[in-house]
């Protein structure tokens, strides 16, 4: 590819992070990177646990970073995974990610280079947020 965009920069970086996946137990390895409202990158990957239920997504770790270096809300995320169907943010990481940009755009994306785009409003269309502990 000779003219790398945003997303596939993003990618990218997803793909590099997946190689730090500590993933003892199941061997399920997962990449994330995330655009901050700065323009910064954030990488994560998954962190598990002899203790399962500890374990960390990919995206979540990414999130964190970002959250904990100033950012208050993220644009993108990318995520890797090797997989023939593409995956998409578990029902915790949702839930974590609305409250940065309930319409964040996601891109998965696997080894082969398959991707597709979808909003987090799509996959995620109830949310409970701070709108919702209004009294
Ligand atoms: N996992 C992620 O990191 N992100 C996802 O979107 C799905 C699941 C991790 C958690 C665990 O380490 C492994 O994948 C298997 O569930």
């Amino acid at each position: 590819m000779k003219n790398k965009t945003d997303l596939d920069r993003l990618i990218d970086k997803a793909k590099e992070a997946r190689k730090q996946a500590y993933a003892l137990y199941s061997n399920f390895l997962v990449g994330a990177a995330v655009v901050g409202e700065s323009d910064k990158i954030y990488t994560g990957c998954n962190i598990e646990n002899s203790s399962y239920g500890l374990t960390v997504c990919a995206e979540r770790v990414a999130l964190f970073k970002a959250v904990s270096e100033g950012e208050k809300e993220v644009k993108m995320l990318a995520l890797v995974t090797d997989t023939k169907t593409l995956v998409w943010p578990c029902g915790a990481c949702r839930q974590v990610l609305a409250e940065f940009n309930r319409e964040l755009l996601i891109v998965s994306s696997n080894l082969k280079g398959q991707r597709e785009e979808k909003k987090l409003s799509e996959i995620f269309p109830e949310v409970f947020d701070k709108r919702s502990l209004k009294k």
